[in-house]
């Protein structure tokens, strides 16, 4: 993980936020790379639920909603962790995470175990972070940063019955910010206060509920190793009947091998008709699906697959991050699925001079108007291969001495380091073929 948070600021994909004022914990700033990469993730993501289905919806709701959501969410009452203060080092703990805390003043140990550890009884702390609506402070100001973006999909339900021309089974994907007041963070973006999420609900008939949940946890399970996460760090878990949530009857974490060991990347709900009817016990609205044909009505079942884009991106860096040897040299690679990685190519002029760096800004041009594509003439050349590598840059087009004679150039492969010649004039469909190919993580091999 030390080496992932090292290269993620070295190579600006992920900063330390407000750093200049000593950091605020769990909070990450994107640098460019992170957000061309986190974009990646998230194209990739909308791609599978809107333009490979005819069933899925895309919504993009507020972040702060009608307080009554999260009373009728069970999010007030219930979104809470079990917390303990050390009345001795003044840190606090979730009490179920006290075997992966570290004691105050004595890291080695857990909390609770050396002699000067003074921890209060367990109490209830809510996640959610409060704030206030208009200038004054008063009763029924308070509103609250959405702890997930499910809620709104319900909210607006019955706006997509009117005009989605939709009906059970189909979905509503969302991606957007949530927030929550956690008590331990740490482990870089893989738990922090503000995240993202990319969450789905599929609204089914609800006796179709069951069969609709197994294929949602075979297509998630495809869509994460589609693009490139070996087979054998991710799985699928059960979750026992003391782990269900409130509202869910069954739900899968979708797994991931990260270095702290195996945890959540995505959890897949079978969340009931729990969140429709709450909603419309408490807004006094009917959510229910009619069949105007047949006058059949009913609470539709909801199955959510609900991921999150940091958590995603770091199994991803981690599932890619590499070390190998070239010509007696260390080098650090970063192995992303092509059509994850922040650049595709990368055009280099062999040296700064004999008209190559303006042919090399020529076919460079050529090149980004179809692909993310980088152009960098400063430095020894495998200097220059080696920072793209460090981003993952999957392709490098060298541009030498022949490109001035014959206008071709070499194409290195960042996973084989093949170099292949290839006229300037194929350059595009021969980039455009190879990201439309099958990929395969070489850490595999
Ligand atoms: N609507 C259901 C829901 O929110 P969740 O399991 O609490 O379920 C879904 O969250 C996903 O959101 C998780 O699998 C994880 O990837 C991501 N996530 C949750 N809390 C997070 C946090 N504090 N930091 C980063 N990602 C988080």
């Amino acid at each position: 993980m030390e080496k992932i948070v090292s290269l993620s600021k070295r190579r600006g994909f992920v900063f330390p936020s407000s750093e200049i004022y000593g950091g605020l914990g769990s909070s990450y700033d994107y640098g460019h790379y992170g957000v061309l990469l986190k974009n990646n993730i998230k194209n990739q993501w909308w791609r599978a639920m809107l333009q490979e289905r005819d069933d899925v919806v895309a919504l993009d709701s507020a972040i702060i909603q009608h307080p009554r959501t999260w009373e009728a969410s069970g999010h007030l009452a219930g979104f809470t962790d079990p917390l303990i203060d050390c009345r001795t080092c003044k840190l606090r703990f979730r009490a179920d995470h006290l075997e992966q805390s570290a004691c105050g003043r004595k890291p080695s140990k857990h909390p609770g175990e050396t002699p000067d550890c003074d921890l209060t009884e367990s109490r209830d702390f809510n996640l959610m972070f409060e704030t206030t609506v208009g200038p004054v402070k008063e009763e029924g100001s308070t509103v609250y940063l959405r702890p997930e973006t499910a809620q709104g999909i319900f909210l607006n339900f019955k706006n997509y019955l009117q005009f989605s021309r939709k009906k059970p089974p189909f979905g509503i994907a969302q991606i957007g910010k949530s927030f929550r007041n956690e008590i331990t963070t740490g482990n870089f973006i893989f738990r922090t206060r503000e995240f993202e999420q990319m969450e789905m609900e599929f609204f089914v008939p609800p006796e179709e509920a069951p069969t609709w949940h197994q294929h949602w946890l075979e297509e998630r399970m495809k869509w994460w190793t589609s693009l490139g996460l070996r087979p054998d760090h991710v799985r699928l878990r059960p979750h026992d009947a003391n782990e269900l949530s409130h509202y869910s009857s069954a739900t899968s974490d979708v797994e991931y091998l990260f270095p702290i060991g195996w945890s959540e990347l995505e959890g897949i709900a079978n969340r009931g008709n729990f969140d429709l009817t709450q909603h419309a016990k408490f807004s006094g609205q009917k959510l229910e699906y009619v069949d105007t044909a047949t006058g059949e009505r009913y609470v539709p079942h909801v199955i959510e697959p609900a991921a999150g884009a940091d958590r995603a991106m770091l199994a991803f860096l981690v599932d890619a991050y590499d070390e190998d040897q070239i010509e007696g040299e260390q080098r650090t690679v970063l192995r992303l699925h092509p059509i994850l990685a922040p650049v595709k190519v990368a055009v280099l002029p062999l040296v700064r001079k004999d008209g190559q760096p303006e042919l090399a800004a020529e076919v460079y041009r050529e090149l980004r108007d179809h692909v993310q594509a980088e152009y960098d003439e400063g430095g020894a050349i495998g200097r220059r291969y080696r920072r793209q590598d460090e981003i993952g840059t999957p392709w490098a087009v060298t541009i030498d001495h022949q490109s001035l004679q014959d206008r071709t150039v070499t194409l290195r492969d960042r996973d084989s380091l093949a170099q292949v010649r290839v006229a300037i004039g194929e350059l595009v469909d021969v980039i455009r073929g190879r990201l439309g190919e099958p990929w395969r993580s070489p850490k595999l091999n």
